[in-house]
């Protein structure tokens, strides 16, 4: 039971490598399940979530080993084998393991997943998956503990009423091995979505339209895909989470390696706003770098999350985090959540810190007061987590953030990569110390308590 320490208030200044995008990693890995010869990924983030994903593939039979530091090499030769007691708990702690029924299904005729764990950041439901596996052709049975699907799959028109990432994953690699042409039509156009079409493509899949919304697969008849190579996407959502902490804390990161400027436009857009300097800088060897630069004051903008294009639901929390340091002048603003439905554990924590912020349904309306106070937080899912991280490194005194392992499920030595920019942050080994909270600002003791009215949700379709 470690939690994390840190003294707050200190200006970052330094460079910060962007790890592999763990969002692209994980799906990849289980198209690897496609492939009759070698898939060798570079660039795979080291990660709780990875080594999970990893352990749930070796248990239905899969070799999987990290040849390289970051370097993972993958075979399939085999029919998978269902999951044994003890098994299942590897495929269950990970919401990904579902992306295993789509291509085990149509390169073998059979899968099988846990019912999955993952961030408990809304109800998360499965069924677009199942109804576009069943439409092509899977006949599906959901037991207790498992899904099973079985069947030849055929290619078919889908349409997906809502982009879900992970539904138009598992049924593109579903379509890769099918009979026939699979069109896809309302497809998520996430850039991990993209980079999974390229390495489809790479073992020899043949897909046109990644990045729009229709994408149209020639499935491969059950004949298994080539080997490949692929070196994975950079991860936005890490690069976008370091932007926030030295918009909250000021000073200037180089952030290296990153993903291209144009896959967080919309995100870099509102960060402008605020006032920070967001440039491309060449380095030497030809390195793509972001400078991200917060000189002085900045101000409070609104924001609504919404499918790519649109500003990324993965940034949310942070960019709430990085708001409560907005100049006390600023004026209120409202976080607007669209994409998931209880989105907002961090509220909470964020107000023992002394953020004046209330929540009415999915919209959160946050009076900025130039700063918070440091105070004992708990982390309640992956990017809530950063987003008390955020808060510590900016706020007066010291923080002590508990339930590391949300953490670790998506930020690759984060404690290390921070303290290099000046932070004083410190991994302690005990048990967490006792929940102290920050004294209450007048505006923090104003704002009303939380009220979350059921049901209300701006898109989920009621299926
Ligand atoms: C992926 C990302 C996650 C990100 C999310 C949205 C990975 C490993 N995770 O999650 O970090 O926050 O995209 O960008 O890539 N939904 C349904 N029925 C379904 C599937 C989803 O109603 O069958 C709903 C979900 O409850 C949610 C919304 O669709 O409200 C978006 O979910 P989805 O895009 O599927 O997210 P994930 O793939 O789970």
């Amino acid at each position: 039971m470690s939690f994390l320490r840190i003294e707050g208030g200190r200006n970052l200044s330094g460079r910060v490598s962007i790890a592999g995008a763990k969002n692209a990693t994980l799906p990849i890995l289980a198209s690897g399940l496609l492939s009759g010869g070698l898939l060798r990924l570079e660039n795979v983030p080291r990660l709780e979530d990875t080594a999970a994903m990893a352990g749930a593939l070796r248990a239905v039979g899969a070799s999987i080993e990290e040849v390289l530091p970051n370097v993972l090499e993958m075979r399939m030769e085999q029919p998978p084998r269902p999951l044994q007691e003890g098994e299942e708990s590897l495929a269950r702690n990970i919401r990904t393991g579902v992306l295993f029924l789509g291509p085990m299904l149509s390169r073998f005729g059979w899968a099988q997943a846990c019912l999955p764990g993952g961030c408990r950041i809304g109800a998360r439901p499965l069924d677009l998956h199942i109804w576009g596996l069943s439409k092509l052709g899977a006949t599906i049975h959901i037991g207790e503990k498992h899904i099973e699907a079985r069947g030849r799959l055929q290619g078919c028109d889908l349409r997906l009423p809502f982009p879900s990432v992970g539904a138009s994953e598992n049924l593109l690699m579903a379509a890769a091995s099918a009979r026939g042409t699979t069109r896809l039509r309302g497809v998520a156009r996430e850039p991990e979505v993209v980079d999974l079409c390229r390495c489809l493509r790479a073992m020899g899949a043949r897909l046109e339209g990644e990045g729009s919304a229709e994408i149209v697969v020639e499935g491969s008849d059950g004949e298994p895909l080539e080997g490949a190579s692929h070196r994975l996407l950079p991860d936005r959502i890490e690069t976008g989470s370091y932007a926030l902490a030295v918009a909250a804390t000021g000073g200037s990161l180089l952030l290296c390696d990153t993903p291209p400027r144009c896959d967080l436009a919309v995100f870099f857009e509102h960060l402008q706003r605020c006032g920070v300097a967001v440039e491309e800088e060449q380095e030497e060897g030809q390195q793509r770098g972001l400078r991200i630069t917060r000189e002085g004051g900045f101000s409070a903008v609104s924001l609504t999350t919404a499918p790519h294009p649109g500003f990324p639901t993965d940034l949310q929390a942070q960019f709430t985090a990085a708001m409560c340091f907005a100049d006390a002048t600023s004026d209120p603003v409202v976080v607007t959540e669209s994409v998931f439905e209880n989105r907002f554990m961090h509220l909470q924590e964020l107000q023992r810190m002394g953020a004046a912020v209330t929540l009415e349904g999915c919209r959160a309306h946050l009076s900025p007061q130039g700063g918070l106070t440091g105070a004992d937080v708990t982390a309640s899912d992956l990017r809530a987590s950063f987003s008390l991280v955020i808060a510590g490194l900016a706020a007066r005194g010291t923080t002590t953030i508990s339930a590391l392992h949300h953490l670790d499920r998506g930020y690759e030595r984060l404690e290390a990569k921070i303290s290099s920019c000046g932070a004083q942050i410190e991994r302690m080994p005990s048990a967490a110390p006792s929940r102290r909270r920050a004294k209450p600002s007048i505006a923090a003791l104003s704002a009303r308590p939380s009220e979350k009215k059921p049901g209300e949700h701006p898109w989920l379709p009621a299926c």
